[in-house]
Parts: C-alpha cells; structure tokens; sequence
C-alpha cells in the first residue's frame, strides 16, 4: 500500500476519535460506561421537524440532487431566522450557504482561503476543529491569547501580516465563555482594519442560561464587510446527526466556499432542508426555552458536585459544558481522565485537547439524561472519595 500524504501524516487522530474507541472496547467488555465526553444532544428535536422529514422523505421529487447551494426554502429559512433573532438583513441568495454541518465548513472555509505561505489565528483554547482545519490546510498557526475570562485579549495578539484567518467561539466550546456586542464590535473593527476574515463559529448561539442571549457577530457595525458566521443546527434543534448547518454573512467569503464545497459534495437531502427550514421558522421560543432549563439544571448539578471535590468551576452562561480545573493532588488532565474512564467508568474530555492552555482542566457535557447524571456524578465522588 502506499503511504498516506505529507498533509494527513501530519494530522493527528481526532481526539474524540480516540475517546470513542476506547469507550467502545470497554463497553464492549460489558463495562457500564457512563459517557459525559460528548457535545451531542440526547434530547429529541421538536415533534414537527421529525413530522416534516418523514413527509418530504415520502415525495416523488424528494430524491434528486438538491442542488451545491442547498434549497431556497431552507436558505431564506436562516435568512428569516437572522432577522427575527438579531435583527439582521441577510441576502439569502448571496450571503447563507447551506452545510453538512458546520465542521464541514469549517474545514472548507480554511481550504478556500489558506496555504503554506498564510497564517490562521486559533484561540490558545479552542475546539480541535479549527487546528485540524489548519493542517489540512497546510497553514502556519498563530496564538489568538484569552484573557482571564477566555475572550480574546487583541492587546496580547501578536498579528502577522500573512493571517487571513480569526477564529471566534461564543458561546464557547469547551469554557462556556460567553461575549457581549461590544466586544464583538472590538474584533470586527480589528478584522475590518486589518482586512482579515473573521470567522465566527456560533453553534450555541440558543444554549444560554439564567436569561443570557447570545449575539450574533453579524450584529456589529459594519461586520459583513470581513465576518462569516457559522450556525448550526445540531445543538440549537438538538439535531447533531442530521448535520446540517449554513455559513452566513460576507458574501464574497461564501462564494469562496462554495468554489470549494461544490467540488466536494452535492448538497444534502431535500427532505433534510425542509424539515431543517421548519425548525428554523416554526420551532416557538418556549420549547427552546424549555431545553434550556433542562440544561441548566444539569449544570447546576455538575457545578455543585465538583465545586465540594475542590474543583475550580464557574457556571458556564452558554453552551453545553461545564469546564473544571482539577483540584490538587491531580495536575494531569489526560492522566485523569483515562483512571476516571477505567476505574469509574466515567468519560468525560481531557482540557488538554483544546490546547496546550487547556492542561489540567476537564470538560464535562451537559448532554446526558438526569439519572444518567446522577449516576456519572456518584461515582465520580466515590472515585475521589473511596
Ligand atoms: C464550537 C463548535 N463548532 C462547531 C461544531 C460542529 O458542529 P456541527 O454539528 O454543526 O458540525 C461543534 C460541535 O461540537 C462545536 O463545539
């Protein structure tokens, strides 16, 4: 067999990859894993969703190519959506492109715009997509730095000429960080300035708690004139196996995606986008709300526990994860985690994998039912306290 190329030698195996493996083969020896690793919902979308796709699924014309820039119902679904959440305008011929999920255009969007003689800004925490994205793109990596309460700290940024690329996540996977406006407007002015892409990843834009509302980056001044914004369905909609999701905002930045995505895929499932355009428009506040308090709930729980074991934990306003600093004697996130999945058989995520910065933190989802929770939450205090 041949060997593989230069740019996948050098990308590391995916971390929940190698999370999930080893989940696998302990549940596969009938060990009764309890999995707080994983950002994926374990609640159901709303009823209608699932009601959409079942019926468009049974439509004669459902099952050709639905075309590289999805359907128009579904792109002016997230145009609507923009302009009813934030009260932004957006073109939906020309600024939304639909995704199979926004970790495809993640990727896709560093393909289009990087190479071995740009640079991409990546916070020093950060979800391990954008890394990946980076070496896929053969690209230098440059130090975005967060200050004490995980945003970007512009006054410690080291810019270089050849970035294109800023990544931005709020609210933030793994921290629960959460940004205002005005803080956004700093970053859009920045880009703006300097004439660099700004790219907003906001997945978790509805997971808020204690009545916070998370802003779109598009809700700055003057912010399509270098902003991208990626949105999601999968978390918002509690629909992460559907994988779908759009880029919204500068318009030339989603032409540049789509020259690429359009030699990769061929759309997605209408039946997909239609059910994905009804959650967007019919899905009322109070079932989102109501997830939300389920969420909340759940953190409150994990916040309680770890804070009696010493843990340093502050309760996230976003998105759906609690990020902990182990107490002492424990230092090693990655040590940590693998005693805590083979002796209690608890799987929750090593800091470590957002980065180096991330080193004795760990990252617990709030994607696990409550008796599941419980559960995870008493053996973890019997581990600490045999
Ligand atoms: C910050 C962040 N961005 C993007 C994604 C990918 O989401 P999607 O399911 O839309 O690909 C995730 C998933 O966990 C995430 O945490």
């Amino acid at each position: 067999m041949p060997t593989v190329s230069k740019r996948v030698s050098k990308l590391p195996v995916y971390v929940f990859a190698t999370i999930s493996r080893q989940v696998t083969d302990l549940l596969n020896q009938g060990k009764p894993i309890l999995r707080l690793d994983m950002g994926s919902p374990d609640m159901p979308p709303p009823t209608a969703v699932i009601e959409k796709l079942k019926s468009v699924a049974s439509e004669d014309g459902a099952h050709g190519y639905s075309g590289y820039r999805g359907t128009p119902i579904f792109r002016r679904a997230v145009a609507q959506y923009y302009q009813k959440r934030f009260g932004v305008e957006i073109d939906p011929e020309t600024e939304v492109l639909p995704l199979i999920g926004s970790k495809e255009g993640i990727v896709n969007l560093c393909l289009a715009y990087l190479d071995d003689e740009s640079s991409i800004a990546i916070p020093t925490i950060s979800y391990p997509a954008y890394e990946m994205a980076a070496i896929l793109s053969e690209t230098a990596i440059v130090s975005l730095p967060l200050d004490t309460s995980y945003l970007p700290d512009l006054s410690n940024y080291q810019h270089q000429s050849n970035t294109k690329i800023i990544w931005i996540n709020y609210p933030n996977n793994p921290t629960g960080a959460v940004i205002s406006l005005e803080r956004l407007q700093e970053l859009v002015d920045f880009c703006n300035e300097h004439d660099v892409l700004l790219a907003s990843d906001n997945p978790y834009a509805e997971i808020t708690f204690d009545d916070y509302r998370a802003p779109s980056t598009l809700q700055a001044r003057d912010a399509k004139r270098t902003t991208i914004e990626f949105m999601s369905l999968s978390k918002t909609f509690n629909m992460a196996g559907w994988r779908i999701g759009a880029a919204v905002g500068n318009a030339t930045a989603i032409k540049n995606l789509l020259h690429v995505k359009s030699n990769m895929d061929s759309g997605h499932f209408k039946a997909v986008y239609a059910a994905g355009a009804c959650a967007l428009t019919d899905t009322p506040q109070a079932w989102i709300e109501n997830r939300n308090s389920i969420y909340q709930s759940r953190r409150d729980k994990i916040v309680d526990v770890l804070s009696g074991l010493g843990f340093l934990v502050h309760k996230p306003q976003g998105a759906m994860y609690v990020w902990a600093q182990l107490p002492s004697p424990h230092s090693d996130d990655v040590e940590y985690v693998q005693r805590l999945l083979n002796e209690a058989y608890v799987s929750v995520a090593p800091g470590s994998a957002y980065g180096s910065s991330g080193q004795g933190f760990i990252r617990l989802s709030l994607g696990i039912s409550e008796t599941q929770l419980e559960e995870a939450l008493g053996r973890i205090v019997a581990w600490h306290h045999p």
